[in-house]
């Protein structure tokens, strides 16, 4: 199956997994430390590539930023416009996003680098959105994370549970399902991440790996003992 497709087809439970609040990693790791690197900036437009339903597009709106949302998946497209009627959401793939180019202050990528098949192409389209001097702020899950695809968590014959990771500098995609969710993630060593945005200019300015910060205790030790986030935030040099 086509990765577009198992995205419309895992689209319902998706959009009932992420509620109104988030899934864990969202509510309870990642959101805090985005929004706090897209408050009193100075942002006044973004793209969100990958937005899904369209909830960071909505917080960017409260913290007084323009969006424009793009996805390819037309059932999360639709949520997002009924969820946000007067917001600008774009059924478009990032590795052939049409977008006014050097139109954006910041470009977000909130967790969508994992399901972008062509990374080369999206970045450089994201990178080209940019307005020179503009900020590309990423979250995503760390590529010792994705190398566990496919086995993860994994109990040892006493009862200890492991993460298991392996073939790290192998790029490979591998069917993940959870909650009635079956998608393609793709796992690609950190260095391809950072060469590619190096290699095209751009000045890394921040680097974290959040911590939990609440919510299910038993989460919160999955969540510390493993890395499973990292957030970046990018620099187009000005013109
Ligand atoms: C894990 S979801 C994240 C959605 C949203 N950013 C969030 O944090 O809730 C990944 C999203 O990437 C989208 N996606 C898949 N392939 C893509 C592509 N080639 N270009 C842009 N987005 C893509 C999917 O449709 C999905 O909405």
């Amino acid at each position: 199956m086509a990765s577009s497709d198992a995205w419309n087809e895992s689209a319902a439970a998706w959009i009932a997994h992420i509620g109104e609040d988030g899934d864990y990693g969202r509510k309870f790791v990642l959101d805090a430390p985005m929004l706090a690197r897209i408050r009193d900036r100075g942002f006044k437009t973004a793209l969100d590539v990958g937005c899904g339903e369209g909830r960071f597009c909505r917080m960017m709106q409260s913290a007084g930023i323009a969006t424009v949302g793009i996805d390819p998946t037309q059932a999360l497209m639709s949520r997002a416009r009924e969820l946000d009627p007067k917001g600008d959401y774009r059924l478009q793939r990032a590795e052939s996003m049409d977008v006014a180019a050097g139109a954006f202050d910041l470009v977000v990528s909130y967790l969508s680098l994992i399901d972008i098949d062509d990374l080369a192409r999206a970045m450089a389209k994201m990178i080209a959105a940019l307005r020179p001097g503009g900020t590309l702020l990423i979250a995503n899950l760390t590529s010792f994370n994705t190398a566990s695809i496919p086995d993860g968590w994994t109990k040892e014959p006493d009862g200890t549970r492991r993460f298991f990771i392996d073939n790290y500098l192998e790029e490979r995609a591998a069917w993940v399902s959870w909650r009635g969710i079956r998608i393609l993630n793709r796992h690609r060593p950190l260095s391809t991440y950072m060469t590619l945005l190096l290699d095209a200019g751009l000045q890394l300015r921040r680097f974290s790996e959040p911590a939990p910060t609440g919510g299910d205790p038993r989460k919160q030790e999955q969540y510390r003992r493993v890395p499973y986030f990292l957030i970046m935030e990018w620099q187009k040099p000005a013109a």
